[in-house]
């Protein structure tokens, strides 16, 4: 008899025993939005779970430029943007973005996630090598999985266990090096300059997502390749619309040539409906927002510099963070998503992470900052989460004091193909596919 593919929803019930037990934190229903506030439930929110970092997916401007574009080409382009899809303000979006980033040219994508997917899948081939940090975003291992390429993973941030994975490489082989700009879990910014360099020796072409680093990072928000100066250095720069341009979407930028030619061959990008007009009429009028007004990139950073101070001085370890993304350390899963309930009662909407997320036993309240919280809103999430953890006793489980140890794992994450879980770090089998050559080179 067939196997009966919906046996294992049947079977599926991590979801239900969290909601029986009270601390279920995942689509929670947000009536309002005010950006520093949200409405659930009636109630106010303080939102700390957001990656709106410069408060800009509520900004009345470009709310209004997003309705202007609707009102001029409609509420969607109905079609691919080879076909029938693109419309003027994706070619001006394209053309702001490149000229704002020093790049040649840039091409739109329906979402970040695609962007990497396609860049990879349409740019590698067969026995190419993907050097991954083990750290990246989920939407890079995805696009690994699908790209041709085989995928080595290295230890998050080492340009040490890069360089010892690069001398493996067999010398025919092409190579590229993709790296969060700031990882989305930890916080930490990567550490460019010493990859750049190695990359050079070793001939590999260098792609930095800049999801969380774009509108935060470097002068006026352009991103860690211009902070560390490094634009002529690293042939692509990926970005989102959903973080710091308060919408979605998402981008691949670089030179003339390979934009044109993944432009010609990203299927995630050819079979799929262009972005709406009034996505990109608001992501343009956001773009322009972001230059004129740099007070916002500071009072990020200002709130930013609290936070990471205040949680430290209640006694929160907050890992090597450089950035407003915050991981606040629980250890025990269960314990996080108690932390993260008791968050939400006493008026903070904050979502736990764990694993694959985050490594087992490593579980973390993750919490980010946006330029829009006020002092009274920072001061009263950091008493907040000082009384909960007193409660909980987090301080002092050992869950907390000796991370690491997988202890009662909430299996929400569907099933991980091979290779996820050995970016993670949690498999010592590195041979995916049981390829020798990426055995060789991951060992
Ligand atoms: C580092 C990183 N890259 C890519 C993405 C995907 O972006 P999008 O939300 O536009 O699909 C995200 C989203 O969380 C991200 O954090």
């Amino acid at each position: 008899m067939a196997r009966d593919l919906f046996q294992k929803c049947r079977e599926y019930s991590d979801s239900a025993d969290a909601r029986a037990q009270g601390f279920y934190p995942y689509f929670r229903c947000i009536e309002q939005s005010y950006g520093n506030h949200v409405v659930c439930g009636g109630e106010e929110k303080i939102m700390i779970g957001s990656n709106n970092y410069l408060g800009l997916a509520q900004d009345p401007r470009i709310v209004e430029a997003a309705c202007k574009a609707t009102r001029q080409f409609g509420a969607g382009c109905t079609g691919s943007r080879l076909l029938n899809g693109t419309i003027s303000l994706h070619n001006q979006l394209e053309e702001a973005l490149a000229s704002f980033l020093g790049r040649e040219s840039a091409l739109l994508f329906s979402t970040g996630f695609f962007a990497n997917q396609g860049a990879l899948a349409a740019l590698t081939e067969a026995d190419d090598i993907i050097l991954c940090d083990r750290e990246n975003h989920a939407s890079i291992i995805e696009g690994c999985q699908v790209a041709p390429a085989r995928l080595v993973p290295y230890r998050h941030n080492s340009v040490d266990a890069l360089r010892n994975r690069l001398k493996r490489i067999p010398k025919e082989s092409g190579r590229l090096i993709i790296m969060d700009g700031v990882f989305s879990m930890s916080g930490d910014m990567a550490d460019l300059p010493p990859m750049v360099k190695a990359a050079k020796e070793y001939d590999a072409i260098m792609y930095v997502d800049e999801a969380h680093s774009l509108g935060v990072v470097g002068p006026q928000g352009r991103g860690v390749v211009h902070h560390f100066g490094l634009n002529d250095d690293v042939e692509i720069v990926m970005g989102t619309f959903s973080k710091s341009f308060g919408s979605m979407g998402g981008f691949i930028s670089g030179s003339q040539e390979m934009i044109e030619f993944v432009k010609h061959k990203a299927r995630c990008f050819i079979f799929t409906a262009s972005l709406a007009p009034a996505v990109v009429g608001g992501v343009l009028k956001a773009l322009e927002i972001m230059q004129a007004e740099p007070e916002r990139i500071e009072m990020l950073w200002r709130n930013t510099r609290k936070m990471h101070e205040g949680f430290q001085s209640i006694g929160f370890k907050i890992g090597s963070t450089q950035s407003p993304i915050v991981p606040i350390l629980i250890g025990s899963e269960a314990k996080a998503f108690a932390f993260a309930q008791r968050l939400f009662e006493e008026g903070v909407f904050a979502i736990p992470a764990i694993y694959p997320a985050v490594r087992y036993g490593e579980a973390i309240v993750r919490t980010s900052f946006m330029s829009t919280h006020t002092e009274e809103d920072l001061d009263k999430v950091l008493d907040i989460f000082a009384k909960i953890a007193r409660e909980l006793g987090t301080f002092d489980d050992p869950a907390y004091t000796e991370p690491g140890r997988r202890r009662n794992v909430f299996d929400f994450a569907l099933p991980q193909r091979s290779g996820a879980e050995e970016v993670r770090g949690d498999s010592g089998n590195s041979s995916r596919n049981g390829s020798e050559l990426h055995a060789a080179v991951s060992r």
